[in-house]
């Protein structure tokens, strides 16, 4: 019998998993030492198979903390480790911008393929990569997608909504929520400056039908992989507000909103701010548990 490994941050996620997969759950317990330093305890008499179920947002500590988990688990005989991390941290950079600069995506990819047998992600953050195997070089690195389940949750409250990708990289998702129910939809262009200045330039020809987008008096919907200091949204919502729409509302799969990033989308009067269970936030209004699930019922099965 397969365990779910939880930690106390990501546990409704983890339990919710078990769930799904009427497996059983135990918790691995943290104590953080007044240095700074984590003594994790992981519970006794574990599997041949585990899968540990936690997202890597604010990773360092998160991924010291795995890391000592997954080795003591095979310290006590496990034999396989799936991670399931539906955020995955240090994709982002994935080539050095500047001389000397390290290319995180590869060595924590490298880092996690030689403690984890499978790693299960949701839309990581692959820009210049097609395929996860290439930043973790593990056979068993499987990219899930939140398409289906932000398609779905949007289909409950709008009937017929324009979706709108702030940059190009959006276009993945955007097409693949809009397609499906003939949506119009249209992708912005982006050029970031810095971590807090970006600039949108928004297009006004709907991508579905290759015709000229009219954005008055409809339901908006601004769709984006992450949203972090929530610029890009804020700049896009900006320009599409210029076209007097219905109403404005943004989805992303990973929510950081650092700062005053709600603040800030809320003041420029966004009417929905909503995103999945990837990261615990405040906004999370769908979960993503189930499509990993499902993968793991089909690894099961095969
Ligand atoms: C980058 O290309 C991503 O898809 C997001 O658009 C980006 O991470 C959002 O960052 P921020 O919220 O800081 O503008």
């Amino acid at each position: 019998m397969t365990l779910i490994l939880g930690f106390e941050d990501y546990l409704p996620q983890a339990e919710k998993l078990a769930l799904c997969l009427s497996l059983p759950i135990k918790q691995v317990n943290l104590h953080q030492f007044p240095d700074g330093e984590t003594k994790v305890t992981l519970p006794e008499k574990l599997p041949k198979k585990v899968i540990i179920c936690r997202s890597l947002n604010q990773p360092n500590d998160k991924l010291i903390e795995l890391i000592i988990t997954a080795s003591a688990a095979r310290d006590q005989g496990v034999e396989h480790i799936t991670l399931v991390a539906p955020y995955l941290c240090y994709m982002r950079q994935d080539i050095a911008f500047n001389i000397g600069e390290a290319i995180s995506q590869k060595i924590i990819g490298k880092l996690l393929s030689e403690y984890f047998d499978s790693v299960i992600t949701i839309d990581p953050h692959l820009h210049r990569i097609k395929n996860l195997t290439e930043a973790i070089p593990n056979k068993a690195a499987i990219t899930l997608h939140a398409n289906h389940a932000i398609s779905a949750f949007l289909q409950q409250k709008f009937t017929q909504p324009i979706i709108i990708g702030p940059d190009e990289e959006s276009e993945q998702w955007v097409k693949a929520i809009a397609t499906p129910h003939q949506w119009q939809y249209s992708i912005a262009t982006k050029q970031r400056y810095s971590d807090t200045k970006v600039d949108v330039s928004f297009s006004e020809s709907d991508l579905n039908t290759n015709t000229a987008l009219n954005l008055t008096g409809h339901d908006i919907i601004i769709v984006d992989d992450i949203a972090s200091t929530g610029k890009t949204l804020e700049q896009a919502v900006i320009q599409i507000k210029q076209q007097n729409p219905k109403s404005i509302s943004v989805i992303v799969t990973h929510a950081f909103f650092v700062d005053s990033a709600i603040e800030n989308l809320t003041r420029l009067g966004v009417n929905n701010i909503w995103s999945s269970d990837s990261i615990p936030h405040s906004s999370n209004a769908f979960s993503i548990i189930d499509t990993i699930a499902t993968q793991l019922k089909i690894d099961e099965t095969s």
